[in-house]
């Protein structure tokens, strides 16, 4: 009796022992090109990456010395009688740690952190000097011999000008707590407007977009908050286009703010707040891509996620479309640029105003899906790079005519008087294989790595200043 397989189609390609053998030499063949295909997509990736570094190395012997790794030895001193209210909280029974430091307004590592006026960074003093040095968390003077205030700011590089400005939340006022449990903060006082030409000799433009007195239904009334203002131009329209976040004191409005301007400097006209695609927009980026898109990124969802996606042509809008990305991975301050095709994108965690580990991610396509590379922070020691070397991200610069070469921006904020928060601006190359291999990739790395290089003093080389 014949017993028929209940389970088996009868194909052409089944029906005899000849063809079954065949069928399978068919599958394997597809299978062996399949894996070839994929062992050389590997390899020449490999070998661009492999290429980018003998690339880097090429031609930007410039910046290696910029890539020597700084190591920094702090002596914790032994614990005192009575600290902070603030450290004592975070940590009450244990042995004090670098961060307790850094927390404590009464430590005695303080000077370290934040140090005085004595040390300021004074382009109109040092220039003279041909100095152009940068010392990450010094107090950095304008050509007015006042502190910058451009905090949780951005930059934009305007093409017409030749010249940068630096956007960012003018805090030149009292720190206080609205509420007992409430985050540390600052009226709204402005956003403020630096002008340069070599990133480090900075002229006050002024408030380029003031708060409102009166008004105190205005999103832009002092007893609310602005943070993280960026600006980008629109060659369509002729109008920089301002992106901010916007919040009321206990951040529960979580929108953006959009203003414009026919000039870099000014005055911006406020147009209105929204909730981005609906969704709370909390700490938020704009990225303008090469082809003239640009594109909003923000916290989202009690920030444990980030949403991205285009604006319209004027800029002035989102559009319909948008992608949630870095679900469930709670970060915020992100930082977005773009390198040989290949977005990347630095992020903090969600720490209120105490620093935490930063993260870069990467991805092939802007709406994603990004990856996360891992800790990008090299140098300084092992608690520097826990938190970003005490600070948070909030910009990329690119430097033009040295690819692969950044300046990383971040804001070492100082919670007990934010009018104080310094500036740490390192510098930042992309090359080589990235340390946190991909599941999906059979343990090969896809990206580059990003890597933030502390120094206590550095410069740009000199031939990018001769090239401004
Ligand atoms: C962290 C954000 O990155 C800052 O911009 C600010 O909103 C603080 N939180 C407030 O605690």
């Amino acid at each position: 009796m014949r017993v028929r397989n209940q389970y088996r189609k009868s194909t052409p390609l089944c029906c005899n022992a000849g063809s079954r053998r065949s069928g399978s030499v068919v599958v394997w063949s597809l299978v062996g090109f399949l894996l070839m295909l994929h062992l050389y997509s590997l390899v020449s990736h490999n070998d661009e990456v492999a290429g980018e570094i003998r690339l880097h190395m090429r031609h930007h012997p410039l910046v290696r010395e910029l890539e020597q790794v700084e190591e920094e030895n702090i002596q914790i001193p032994p614990p005192r009688g009575r600290r902070s209210p603030r450290a004592a909280k975070r940590r009450p029974k244990r042995t004090t740690t670098l961060i307790d430091e850094f927390l404590d307004e009464n430590s005695q590592l303080r000077h370290v952190f934040f140090p005085g006026m004595k040390t300021a960074i004074d382009p109109m003093k040092d220039a003279r000097n041909d100095t152009f040095y940068y010392y990450p968390g010094r107090i950095w003077l304008d050509t007015e011999g006042n502190p910058i205030q451009a905090h949780g700011g951005g930059i934009l590089h305007d093409e017409r000008s030749g010249t940068y400005y630096w956007y960012g939340e003018y805090k030149d006022g009292p720190t206080y707590h609205a509420h007992k449990k409430g985050a540390a903060r600052v009226d709204i006082i402005g956003v403020g407007c630096y002008s340069s030409n070599d990133l480090w000799t900075w002229k006050n433009e002024g408030l380029v977009l003031p708060a409102e007195e009166t008004n105190e239904t205005h999103d832009l009334h002092k007893s609310n908050v602005l943070e993280r203002p960026k600006v980008i131009y629109n060659e369509k329209t002729g109008k920089y286009v301002m992106w901010m976040h916007i919040d009321d004191t206990n951040y529960t409005k979580a929108s953006v703010g959009i203003a414009i301007s026919d000039y870099p400097t000014g005055p911006f006209d406020y147009l209105h707040s929204t909730r981005p695609h609906g969704f709370e927009g909390r700490d938020m980026t704009i990225f303008k891509d090469d082809d003239g898109v640009a594109y909003l990124i923000y916290s989202s969802e009690d920030n444990s996620e980030l949403h991205i996606g285009p604006l319209t042509e004027d800029y002035l809008d989102v559009t319909p479309i948008m992608r949630r990305i870095l679900v469930g991975q709670h970060r915020e301050a992100p930082a977005l640029f773009k390198y040989r095709g290949t977005y990347y994108m630095i992020t903090s965690g969600c720490t209120g105003w105490a620093p935490n580990e930063a993260l870069a991610h990467a991805a092939e396509s802007i709406m994603g899906p990004w990856e996360t590379l891992g800790n990008p922070c090299i140098g300084g020691n092992k608690m520097f790079r826990l938190t970003t070397f005490f600070a948070q991200s909030t910009y990329v610069i690119p430097l033009p005519g040295f690819p692969g070469s950044f300046i990383f921006m971040a804001d070492r904020w100082n919670p007990a008087d934010l009018r104080d928060s310094r500036y740490i601006w390192l510098p930042m190359i992309v090359g080589g294989p990235a340390d946190r291999p991909l599941e999906f990739n059979f343990g090969f790395p896809l990206w580059s790595r990003v890597s933030i290089y502390w120094h206590k003093k550095w410069r740009l080389p000199s031939r990018w200043r001769a090239l401004q």
